[in-house]
C-alpha cells in the first residue's frame, strides 16, 4: 500500500491519515491509498473508519496539475462513491481548507467533522470546470438549493460556522483533527449509528431552472463554468442519484475541453509563479516594517492605507499640516471601508489612525523609515530634487522607491549616491484595492532590494510583477498601443461607445473609454502633450478627446465625457461623435464599417504584439508575467488567461497574420513583434518560454 495514506487502529476504529504535502492534492497515489486502506479497514474487522489529514490543511481539491492528462483509475468520483459505499460508518474530520475534491470526499464520508477555523468550498468554476466527484448531487442533498447555488457558481470559501448551520458540517468543535474525528467516531459507535450515504437523503424540489442559468450566465460575464454548473445542480434535483452522476461527469468533461479551463489554469498557477524569480533565490530582502510615503493625494493616501491594513508602520509625509490632515482624511476614509466591510475591527482601525500612522511634513520625518516610497506631482524635475534630498536624509540601507508611471527611474537613480538602493514600485489607483504591484528594476538597483519590493508586494497582499525600464514599465506601455489601436478604430469609423460594447462582450469589466472617463479624460490628455514633442510624425493620434477636455468634460468626475452619467449609468455622449465626425472630415477619412469580432481581433493583436516586444526587451522576464499585469491591472477576462495565453491558444501563426494584414495599411503602427515571429517560425508558443524561465 502507498505510505502517502497511513493506516492506524485505535481500538475499533481505523484511522486514514493522508499526508500529501503542501495541500494534500487528491493525486493518484492519495487516491489509490485512500481506497485500499478502506478496503484494509473493512477486512480488518474494524467497527468505524476516521479520514483525516497531516500537515496544514485537508485537501485542497484534486491534483489541479493532473487537468488534461489522461484519467488513471481509481479517479476522484470513484474515490467518493466507495467512500460513501463502505459498510462503516466514516468520519471526515476537517481542518484547514476542504476545497473542491477535498469537500467531494467529506462528502462522500457520511459524518463530517471540523475544527472552526476550517473552510470549505467548491471553487471548480474558477478553474472553468465543475465540481466533478459528486460535490453538485451530494450538495444540494445536505445544504438545500439556495446555498448550493451560491457555493458552487460562487467558489466561495465558507467558514466552518456557516458550513454547519448549512448542514454541510455534523460538528465543529476546538482539538486536533484526528481526536476530534476519533471522539465522534467514538459516538457514533455508542449510539449505534451505521453508515448514513449523502445520496439517500432526499433531494430539493426543481426550481426554474433555465431563467437561473440565465441570471447565473449573465453574472459571470462570459464564463461559462458557473452557468453550467447550474446544469449539474439541475440534474441533481431532477434525476435519479446515479444518472445526476452521469450527467455531472458529461458537463465536466465538456468544461475540460475548453479554452477557458485552460485560460484560467494558467492564471490559477500563473499567480503564483510570478513571485518566484531565479535571480533572487538565496538573496534576503532588508527590513521593510516602517514605510515613508510622500504624498497624499488619492496614490499616497491608497499606498499608506494598504501598508496600514498589513499592519505595518506609516509615516506620511505632505507639504504643510493641512494637506497632511487632508490625507489623513482620505486614510480614514479608506480605512471606515475595510471597517465597513468587516475587514478590520474599530480597535484595529483606531489603532491605526493613531498609533501605527504618523503625519509630517517634511522628509526629515523619514530618517528612520526601512522603505521610503514618493507618490508626488509626477514630473522628472519634481522626483530628482526629492530624491536628491531623501539621499542626504534616509538612512544607509533605505529603500528609496518611487511611484512613477512611466518617468526613468535609472534617471531618478542618479540623482542619489546610492542607485543601488533605488527601485520602482509602480501601485495601481485605488492602491488598497487594485492588488497589482509592479516592482520596476532599474540598472543599479541592487538585488536585495529587489527582494524587498517582493517581500512588501507580499505583505500588501499584492500579485507583484518584475518589470524593467521603459516608458510605461508592463502595463502602462502595452496599455499605450492597444489604446491607440482603438484610436485608430475610432477614427476608420467605430464608435467609442461600439468599441466599449465589443471589449465589454469578450468579458473586460470596462472598454477603453468608459476606464478613461473613471480614470478623468485629464490623464490621457497630459499624457499626449508629454509625448507630443518627442512623437513621429507618422502617429495617428486624435485630437477630438483634447477638445472634450478643453471644454471642461473629464469623464466620471465632471459628470460628462465618452458618455453621460447619471449616478451609476451610462449613456453615450453624442457631442462625442460629432467631434469625432469633424476630425474624420478634416482628416479627409471616409468611415467604414467595423464589426465586433474585428475590433476584438484589431485590440488583442495590438495588445499582444506589444506585449511580446516587451518580453523581447526583457522588459518582463516572462509571458507569464505579462499576463498578471493585464489581468490585475488592466481588466483582462481572466478566463482568457492574460493576452499570451489567449494567443497561444488562437494559434500564433493567426495573430501574426493579422498584424501583418494590418500592416499593410499601417506599416508604422503594426510592426509585428520579432519574438512572435520567431516563435511563429519555430513552431514555438508563450507557454514554452515561461517552461524555459521559470
Ligand atoms: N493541486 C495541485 N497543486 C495545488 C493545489 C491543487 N489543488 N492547490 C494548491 N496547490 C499548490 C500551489 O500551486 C502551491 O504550489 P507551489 O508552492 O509550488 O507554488 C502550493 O500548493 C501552495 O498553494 P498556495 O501557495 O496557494 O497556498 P495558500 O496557503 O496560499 O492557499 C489554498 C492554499 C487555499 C488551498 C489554495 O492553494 C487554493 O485555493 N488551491 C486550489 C483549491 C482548488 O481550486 N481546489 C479544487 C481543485 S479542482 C477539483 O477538485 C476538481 C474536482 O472536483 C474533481
Amino acid at each position: 500500500m502507498s505510505d502517502i495514506v497511513r493506516y492506524d487502529r485505535i481500538g475499533d476504529i481505523a484511522v486514514l491519515t493522508a499526508d500529501n504535502p503542501p495541500v494534500n492534492a487528491l493525486g493518484h497515489a492519495v487516491r489509490v491509498g485512500l481506497v485500499t486502506a478502506l478496503d484494509r479497514a473493512v477486512a480488518d474487522g474494524a467497527r468505524a473508519v476516521v479520514l483525516t489529514c497531516a500537515g496544514r490543511t485537508w485537501h485542497a481539491g484534486a491534483d489541479i496539475r493532473e487537468f488534461g492528462k489522461p484519467p488513471v483509475d481509481p479517479w476522484l468520483p470513484e474515490v467518493c462513491n466507495r467512500t460513501e459505499a463502505c459498510p462503516l460508518p466514516v468520519v471526515a474530520a476537517l481542518h484547514g481548507t476542504a476545497l473542491g475534491g477535498g469537500l467531494e470526499v467529506a462528502m462522500g464520508a457520511h459524518y463530517r467533522v471540523a475544527v472552526p477555523g476550517t473552510r470549505v468550498g467548491l471553487p471548480e468554476v474558477h478553474l472553468g470546470i465543475l465540481p466533478g466527484a459528486g460535490g453538485t448531487q451530494r450538495l444540494p442533498r445536505l445544504a438545500g438549493l439556495d446555498a448550493s447555488v451560491d457555493i458552487i457558481t460562487t467558489g466561495r470559501h465558507v467558514p466552518a460556522a456557516e458550513a454547519l448551520s448549512l448542514g454541510i458540517l455534523d460538528r465543529v468543535a476546538e482539538g486536533e483533527p484526528r481526536a476530534l474525528g476519533l471522539a465522534f467516531a467514538q459516538d457514533l459507535l455508542a449510539q449505534g449509528a451505521g453508515p448514513r450515504p449523502t445520496r439517500d437523503l432526499p433531494p430539493p424540489e426543481p426550481v426554474d431552472f433555465d431563467a437561473l442559468y440565465d441570471r447565473v450566465l449573465k453574472k459571470g460575464r462570459g464564463q461559462l463554468s458557473p452557468a453550467t454548473a447550474v446544469r449539474a445542480i439541475q440534474a441533481a434535483c431532477e434525476l435519479p442519484f446515479e444518472d445526476g452522476l452521469a450527467r455531472e461527469r458529461a458537463l465536466f468533461n465538456e468544461l475540460m475541453e475548453t479554452d477557458q479551463r485552460k485560460g484560467l489554469i494558467h492564471a490559477f498557477f500563473a499567480e503564483r509563479q510570478v513571485s518566484k524569480l531565479p535571480e533572487l533565490e538565496g538573496v534576503t530582502a532588508r527590513d521593510c516594517e516602517h514605510i515613508g510615503v510622500i504624498g497624499g493625494g488619492t496614490m499616497g493616501a491608497g499606498i499608506a492605507t494598504a501598508a496600514l491594513l498589513a499592519g505595518l508602520n506609516v509615516t506620511l509625509v505632505e507639504m504643510s499640516k493641512d494637506a497632511a490632515e487632508t490625507a489623513k482624511g482620505r486614510i480614514g476614509g479608506n480605512l471606515k471601508g475595510a471597517l465597513k466591510r468587516g475587514k478590520i475591527t474599530p480597535e484595529a482601525f483606531d489603532h491605526m489612525m493613531e498609533t501605527a500612522l504618523t503625519l509630517a511634513t517634511g522628509p526629515e520625518a523619514l530618517t528612520d523609515a526601512d522603505v521610503i516610497i514618493e507618490a508626488v506631482f509626477e514630473d522628472m524635475a519634481v522626483k530628482k530634487e526629492l530624491f536628491a534630498r531623501l539621499d542626504q536624509i534616509a538612512r544607509p540601507g533605505a529603500v528609496l522607491a518611487t511611484n512613477t508611471s512611466y518617468l526613468d527611474v535609472n534617471e531618478i537613480a542618479r540623482a542619489t549616491s546610492r542607485p543601488e538602493d533605488v527601485i520602482g514600485l509602480h501601485f495601481f489607483s485605488p492602491a488598497h484595492v487594485m492588488k497589482l504591484l509592479e516592482v520596476v528594476v532599474a540598472d543599479r538597483t541592487a538585488p536585495d532590494v529587489v527582494a524587498t519590493g517582493f517581500a512588501l508586494g507580499k505583505a500588501l497582499k499584492k500579485i507583484t510583477v518584475r518589470a524593467g525600464v521603459c516608458d510605461g514599465f508592463i502595463g502602462n506601455r502595452i496599455l499605450s498601443v492597444y489604446r491607440a489601436a482603438a484610436d485608430h478604430m475610432v477614427l476608420d469609423g467605430a464608435s467609442p461607445h461600439q468599441i466599449d460594447a465589443a471589449l465589454e462582450a469578450f468579458g473586460f469589466a470596462m472598454g477603453p473609454f468608459a476606464v478613461a472617463d473613471l480614470a478623468g479624460l485629464d490623464i490621457g490628455w497630459a499624457n499626449r502633450k508629454r509625448l507630443a514633442p518627442t512623437r513621429d510624425p507618422r502617429e495617428r493620434v486624435p485630437t477630438y478627446a483634447d477638445k472634450l477636455c478643453e471644454a471642461g468634460h473629464l469623464g466620471q468626475k465632471t459628470g460628462r465625457g465618452y458618455y453621460i452619467y447619471d449616478g451609476r449609468n451610462r449613456t453615450p455622449n453624442p457631442d462625442v461623435l460629432a467631434l469625432i465626425e469633424a476630425e474624420r472630415e478634416e482628416r479627409g477619412i471616409t468611415p467604414r464599417e467595423f464589426s465586433d469580432s474585428e475590433i476584438q481581433s484589431t485590440y488583442l493583436a495590438a495588445m499582444v504584439n506589444e506585449a511580446a516586444k516587451v518580453v523581447g526587451d526583457g522588459i518582463a522576464r516572462r509571458p507569464l508575467d505579462v499576463d498578471m499585469v493585464l489581468l490585475f491591472g488592466y481588466g483582462f477576462p481572466r478566463y482568457h488567461g492574460g493576452p499570451l495565453k489567449w494567443a497561444d491558444m488562437q494559434g500564433l501563426d493567426k495573430v501574426l497574420s493579422k498584424i501583418r494584414k494590418l500592416a499593410e495599411t499601417d506599416s508604422f503602427f503594426w510592426q509585428p513583434a520579432p519574438l512572435l515571429e520567431k516563435l511563429v517560425a519555430e513552431g514555438g508558443s508563450f507557454d514554452d518560454l515561461n517552461r524555459a524561465v521559470s
